[in-house]
Parts: C-alpha cells; sequence; structure tokens
C-alpha cells in the first residue's frame, strides 16, 4: 500500500508537526507560499498533482476527484477527495496493478429519502465511507442536499426531497454514518442550487424568506445534528454574489450564526475570484489551479487580501487534514466487505420503493403467479444510479429479469430472446457503456427507444404467461436538466403501455408498472392504465432482487414519497420560473431562467403550494401504499419547556407485517390570514416492524423554535401567538389520521439580515 508524502519524510528538527504541535504552531511556521498552496488544491489530475512549485501531492487513487497539497517539512499530509453520495466514485483499475477496485452502487438520494427511516440511511452512509476509508480516500464529496425544486432539475436524484425538514435529518443521518469512520463528509452543494443549466453562473434570486424557511433549512438542520467536517459551495450566485464569495452566506450565516468549525471549500472550478473567494470564507479552492495560487500570493504581497484571512483559512484546512485517516496513518485495505454493502444497498432499496398504486390488491404477486412477461428494456437493464454525472463501478447492477429468476419466477423466453440482444446491439451504438455479465448497463445519459412487439405476440404472452410488468425508466446526470419531454411518457412507452394492458387486460391478467427514475415524472394521464405502480426510483446495484422482495410481498413496501407527483407540469409553482429545454444562451441585462431565475413561488415549494392553493395532485408528498393498514390513536403532546413531545399509538390492523411512517404537520393559527403554509412537516417517525395486530407508540421531538416562521422586516424566527396551533398525524400530506391543537406561546428570535435581494421580485402570497 502507498504511503502519502508526509508519512515517508522525516521530520526536521525544530519544526511543528501537524498531529503533534498544535495548528497555531503549525500554521504559525508555515511560508506564505505554503499558505497559498494549501487553500488551492493540487489540480484535477490528482494523480500527478500539476500545482506550481516544491513537492505536490502525490496520490495513489485514480478517479479521485481531488487532493490537498502536502507540506512534509511540516508533516503536512496531502489528502483526497473522491465523489459520492449513491457510492464511492473512484477509477476501476490502478497504474502497475491487475486488480479492479470495485464499490457498492446504493440507492440514489431520492430512494434514501423514500424509506423516511434515518437509521438505515445511517448505515448507508456508514457502508459508503467504509469504501471510502478502505480505498484511501480521506473525504467523500457527499452527501448532496439541494432541495427538489422542480421534477427537471438533472440532479434531483442525488437530492432527498422537496421539503427541508426530510432534507436535513436525512442528510444528518448519512453524514453520522459516514463520519462514524473517520473519514470526513461535506455538505453540497451550498446553496441555492435548484437548476443545472448554466450551473457556474446563474443567479438565483430568492426571498431571505424562502432562504431561511426553505433552501437553507436542510443545510441549518444537518449541520446542527450531522455536525458535518466539510461544506461544499454551490456554483451558482445567491442573490447577484457567487456563493463561493459571499460574505454574507460563508461567514455571517454558516460561521458566526451557525457555529459551523469546519473546512469550506468550493465546487469544481466555482467562482470567478479567489481573492474574493478568500475573503468570505470558501477555506479552500478545489481541484486548484495555478492561476489561483499565483493571485492568492500576489494579494497577499500587495496589500489586497488581508494575511489574517488567509490564516484562518489555513487552519480551517488544517483541523481538515488533522482529522485526515492519513494523518492518523491508517493501513487501508483496498477490500471493503463489498457482501456486508451490498446487503445494505438492497434493504435500503426495499425500503425506498413507493407503492404509488395497488387495484384490488395486484401486489404482492398472487401464489399462482409463476410466469411471468417482462417489458421495457430497463426490465433487462435497471438504470441504477450513479454519483455525479458518473457510474459508481460496482460488481454488477441486478436487473428485474435477474431478480425474478433468483426468486423462481419464470420469465418469457420470447420476450428475453427480443429485449436482450436488442440492448446488446445498442452496446456497439455507444448505447450502453458496458456488459457486465449478461446485464447491460445503460450510458448515464441515454435510454434505448423502447421496443414495440406486435400484438399477436402480445396476445400469446398474454395467454402463456401469468402476469405482466412494464418498467419505464428515467435516467439524468450533472450539468444539464431534463427536457421537458422527459417528464412525460415519450410515445413509445404509451403505445406500449397501452398495448400490454390491451392484450393483458382483455385476458384477465394484470400489469404493473415500475418506475426507475430519479425523481418526479407524470403519472396523471397513464396512472388509471396498469393495476399497481411500484415506484423503485434508481435503486443501486441490488434492484432486482429488491424489487423482486416487494413484488413477492417478502418484503412489505413502506416507502413514501418525499416529493409530490402533480397533476401537470403546468402546476408546479416554479413552472414559469424554470428553465425549459435547456440549450440557452446569455443575453445583455441577462436572460431569465438562465442568467438568472426569480424564485417567484417563495416558500410555497411543493406541497406547500399545492396544499395551500389548493391544487389535486397524482400523488401527494408522504403518500405509499402498503400490503397491511394501519390505524392511528391517542393522540398526546407533553411539553416540557420549549420541547414539546408529540406522541401516537400506531396499530397494524392489516393482515401482513409491516413498517408505518408517521409524518407530524404543524398549522399556525391562522396560516392563510398570515401568508403561512396551510401546513408544514416538523418531524417523521418510521415504526419498526409490526406483526398483525401489534401497536406502538411513536414518539416524535420539536422544538418552539421549529414552528418559526422567518420575518424578513424585522430579521427574525417568529411563532405567532394568536391562537392554538394544529398538529396533524398524517400517514400522508393528504391523509391525516388524527390532531390536536396546542397553545404555543409566542416567540421571536433576531438573526443576522444577510443575503438581501437585490432585485425586485412578484412573490406569491395566499
Ligand atoms: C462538481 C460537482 C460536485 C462534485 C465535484 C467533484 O463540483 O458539482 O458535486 O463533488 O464536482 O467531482
Amino acid at each position: 500500500m502507498a504511503m502519502s508524502a508526509a508519512a515517508m519524510t522525516a521530520c526536521g528538527p525544530g519544526k511543528p508537526q501537524l498531529g503533534v504541535a498544535t495548528i497555531d504552531e503549525v500554521a504559525d511556521a508555515m511560508t506564505l507560499k505554503e499558505k497559498a498552496h494549501l487553500v488551492v488544491g493540487t489540480g484535477m489530475d490528482v494523480h500527478a498533482g500539476t500545482q506550481t512549485g516544491e513537492s505536490p501531492a502525490h496520490t495513489p487513487i485514480p478517479g479521485a476527484a481531488g487532493a490537498t497539497y502536502a507540506i512534509p517539512r511540516l508533516g503536512i499530509p496531502g489528502i483526497v477527495m473522491a465523489d459520492g453520495p449513491a457510492g464511492l466514485r473512484i477509477n476501476p483499475m490502478r497504474e502497475g496493478d491487475t486488480a479492479t477496485y470495485y464499490c457498492t452502487q446504493f440507492p440514489v438520494a431520492t430512494a434514501l429519502a423514500s424509506t423516511w427511516n434515518t437509521d438505515l440511511v445511517e448505515q448507508v452512509g456508514q457502508a459508503v465511507g467504509n469504501e471510502a476509508l478502505e480505498y484511501g480516500i480521506d473525504v467523500l464529496l457527499a452527501p448532496a442536499m439541494n432541495i427538489q425544486r422542480n421534477p427537471l432539475c438533472g440532479r434531483n436524484f442525488e437530492y432527498y426531497s422537496e421539503d427541508p425538514v426530510v432534507t436535513g435529518k436525512m442528510a444528518a443521518a448519512y453524514v453520522r454514518g459516514v463520519q462514524g469512520n473517520g473519514v470526513c463528509a461535506t455538505l453540497k452543494h451550498f446553496a441555492v442550487n435548484n437548476q443545472e443549466s448554466n450551473r457556474m453562473a446563474n443567479d438565483a434570486r430568492v426571498s431571505q424568506r424562502a432562504l431561511r424557511e426553505i433552501y437553507l433549512k436542510g443545510f441549518e438542520i444537518a449541520l446542527k445534528e450531522g455536525k458535518p467536517w466539510a461544506v461544499m459551495t454551490s456554483y451558482n450566485k445567491v442573490n447577484g454574489t457567487y456563493a463561493s464569495e459571499s460574505v454574507g452566506l460563508l461567514t455571517t450565516l454558516l460561521r458566526d450564526e451557525w457555529k459551523f468549525k469546519g473546512t469550506v471549500m468550493s465546487g469544481w472550478f466555482g467562482g470567478r475570484n479567489a481573492v474574493l473567494q478568500m475573503e468570505a470564507g470558501n477555506d479552500m479552492l478545489q481541484p486548484g489551479t495555478d492561476g489561483q495560487y499565483e493571485t492568492i500570493l500576489k494579494a497577499v504581497k500587495d496589500k489586497k487580501l488581508d494575511e489574517a484571512k488567509l490564516d484562518r483559512n489555513v487552519r480551517h484546512v488544517l483541523e481538515m487534514l488533522l482529522r485526515s485517516p492519513r494523518l492518523q496513518k491508517y493501513k487501508y485495505t483496498d477490500s471493503p466487505d463489498l457482501n456486508a454493502h451490498a446487503a445494505i444497498a438492497r434493504r435500503s432499496a426495499e425500503e425506498g420503493m413507493v407503492l404509488l398504486k395497488n387495484d384490488s390488491m395486484a401486489l404482492p404477486l398472487d401464489s399462482a403467479v409463476r410466469k411471468v412477461a417482462l417489458f421495457g428494456c430497463a426490465s433487462y437493464a435497471l438504470v441504477p444510479g450513479g454519483s455525479g454525472s458518473g457510474t459508481v463501478n460496482s460488481l454488477h447492477t441486478v436487473s428485474l429479469l435477474e431478480g425474478l429468476e433468483n426468486a423462481g419466477y419464470a420469465v418469457s423466453d420470447s420476450l428475453k430472446a427480443l429485449y436482450l440482444p436488442y440492448l446488446a446491439a445498442g452496446q456497439s451504438k455507444g448505447r450502453l457503456k458496458t456488459l457486465a455479465g449478461s446485464v447491460p448497463e445503460y450510458d448515464t445519459q441515454r435510454l434505448p427507444r423502447e421496443l414495440q412487439p406486435a400484438m399477436a405476440m402480445l396476445e400469446a404472452e398474454a395467454d402463456s404467461t401469468d402476469m405482466a410488468l412494464l418498467t419505464i425508466s428515467r435516467t439524468s446526470g450533472e450539468s444539464e436538466d431534463l427536457d421537458i419531454t422527459d417528464f412525460f411518457l415519450r410515445r413509445e412507452e404509451t403505445q406500449l403501455l397501452d398495448s400490454v394492458c390491451k392484450a393483458f387486460h382483455a385476458v384477465g391478467k394484470k400489469v404493473v408498472v415500475v418506475l426507475n427514475v430519479g425523481g418526479v415524472i407524470e403519472t396523471a394521464s397513464w396512472k388509471d392504465k396498469p393495476d399497481a405502480i411500484l415506484c423503485a426510483w434508481l435503486p443501486g446495484q441490488e434492484g432486482g432482487n429488491s424489487l423482486a422482495n416487494v413484488l413477492a410481498g417478502k418484503s412489505v413496501p413502506s416507502g413514501k414519497l418525499p416529493v409530490s407527483f402533480p397533476l401537470h407540469y403546468e402546476d408546479v409553482p416554479s413552472a414559469s420560473n424554470f428553465p425549459i429545454n435547456a440549450m440557452q444562451r446569455s443575453t445583455p441585462g441577462g436572460k431569465k431562467d438562465w442568467d438568472y431565475t426569480n424564485y417567484e413561488e417563495d416558500i410555497y415549494v411543493g406541497y406547500r403550494y399545492y396544499d395551500s392553493f389548493g391544487y389535486e395532485v397524482s400523488y401527494p408528498f408522504g403518500h405509499g401504499l402498503s400490503y397491511t393498514a394501519f390505524e392511528y390513536s391517542e393522540p398526546t403532546i407533553v411539553a416540557d419547556g420549549d420541547k414539546y413531545t408529540l406522541a401516537v399509538k400506531v396499530k397494524n390492523a392489516g393482515h401482513m407485517p409491516g413498517k408505518e411512517v408517521v409524518q407530524l404537520y404543524v398549522s399556525a393559527p391562522q396560516a392563510g390570514r398570515h401568508n403561512k403554509p396551510e401546513k408544514e412537516l416538523k418531524a417523521f417517525a418510521k415504526t419498526d416492524m409490526l406483526q398483525p395486530g401489534q401497536t406502538a407508540e411513536v414518539k416524535m421531538e420539536v422544538r418552539a423554535i421549529d414552528l418559526a416562521s422567518f420575518n424578513s422586516q424585522t430579521s427574525s424566527w417568529e411563532v405567532d401567538g394568536g391562537g392554538s396551533h394544529t398538529f396533524w398525524f398524517g400517514a400522508s400530506s393528504d391523509d391525516i389520521r388524527d390532531s390536536l391543537r396546542y397553545d404555543v406561546p409566542p416567540l421571536q428570535v433576531k438573526v443576522g439580515d444577510v443575503l438581501k435581494p437585490q432585485t425586485m421580485m412578484r412573490l406569491l402570497h395566499r
């Protein structure tokens, strides 16, 4: 195994060594050049190190995204960073080495959020972090946690939810898991990076209230509850200033108000002005260029950059290095326990699957079902997901075909004979990336066209099999948003669905649709056709096995939607303020939704909007069916100072064991009159496995401050005293089972007046 440059260098006499001397002593011993080197990464080619000057950080981890500069004379190692979140992304092969390095592809963030199970998400974080540790990575560039503001954002799959509480709690759990390994986790992308079109320069224009309540709230929760050691700034501007150059965001808010003690790094090549970034408190620039190093050096010499600011940033970087496995000379093994991690991938995929519709208990599959007709390319080549724009080099991706066969089902041979050669042939046209075993894997951004078996064939299939399964897939990646046409089923998909339903329903056999998507798509126009719809998201490498378990009823679905599925695209509150069909160009004065995006829907994102403005949706936030049924009773609230404990009894009143997600929504007194959402999620909890007839008490905690709205006039969080708050216990945002009222005393907490919009906007108001 390779050792860091620092580890190989003997310490000189009288030179303070990192890890032995204090951070101050080490920082004081650094030359100006060393300081400038330390705050600038070693360049894109982390293997070689490209920075000017002496001793670049040599890293032995190809495929890693970035590294820091080693200063052996002070015992400062060069540490290595690599992407997540849905699995560690490094290169499969290493120089002079014949072994292949595999990592586990976990379900994507939307799927993890759908579990509403923070313990399970912590296990996923633990496993990804362990792979990082065992492959010699010090910093994992995850979790990603921007709000899913619009279904067309190309990176929604990497983000958790349209709701900040779900987002924050999931990210916190993931961070705890990763950092349990001693590997640094990185909250990204801070902040308001909700579109990929023109992501390096787009100005997100948002009210202070929407920032505080929606776009920053998840970060605030994750920082407090997860205590990450790093934050990555986003590419975009926030109200006119690049996030990485924003004093308000990085110093006033993050450091002074939220007391963040870790390291802030830029997004890769993010921001424009290295000096402004240093001043704002963007401690480290990644991946780092020679130009940035020269600029910082010159600015200090010319007294354009206060050296004290550079010193502050240097100390923050040293803190990160101090914690790194490299500094502790951790001997990584290159062999994480991939079997154990596959089991976690499988379990989390199962719990994240959301049963959207299940007419006359089409699922679980009847025990008489032995042979399945499998339609849709993705049934044979599931899209597992990826980290950023790249795929994780997993051992395999279990397709639905393989999952069903592993579970003992027969799959129609004539359909296999149709699809498998078609998909294999697609590979030569560049459509498919690799053939791992018999399973083709998609190029992340493109999907093959759907086949259209002739009606005679479909009729024969309907006769010779017991039911039909049809998978519909979408994939996307970093730096591009989805096209509006991706939101709808393509004509060929509708045609296939129609003809399969026609043939199978004609002989009284069921059709189940599996959604293999990273986020929200249109469902309203076609959801009446199949008997059941199971949303599997991008379920990771074990997807097919997880799906087979859920379809067969070995695993009872307990996932619920972390995003609303609207009836129409035009119903999406940001529909008129989001780039549709992304190839656009800047215009003088700025082009709407490209150079800038106005967040006119304000705080009314997702269900907050549909609920408050009376829009019917296709599937509401928090929705997810089970094979069993739950009854809620005896809601209670106990106040202890500013802390409220809410409890409710949940009984499994059905016939199968299952878990239930309880959602606690709160309505402020006279919400409508005070321009507040009809109700907002404030807490949630998932039961353990409940046997039929079993009852559990579910407890959730909220603090008075969690109930506050942000008043931009006074820059304060405020709880209104003018009446009772209503606490709703919901099985979804649209399925409230119980409630109680409580008089919460008024409260006002003043905070910094930061991130003011620079332009007038017409904000949505109730
Ligand atoms: C870009 C991406 C970020 C990733 C980094 C390193 O900045 O936005 O998510 O971690 O590159 O690959």
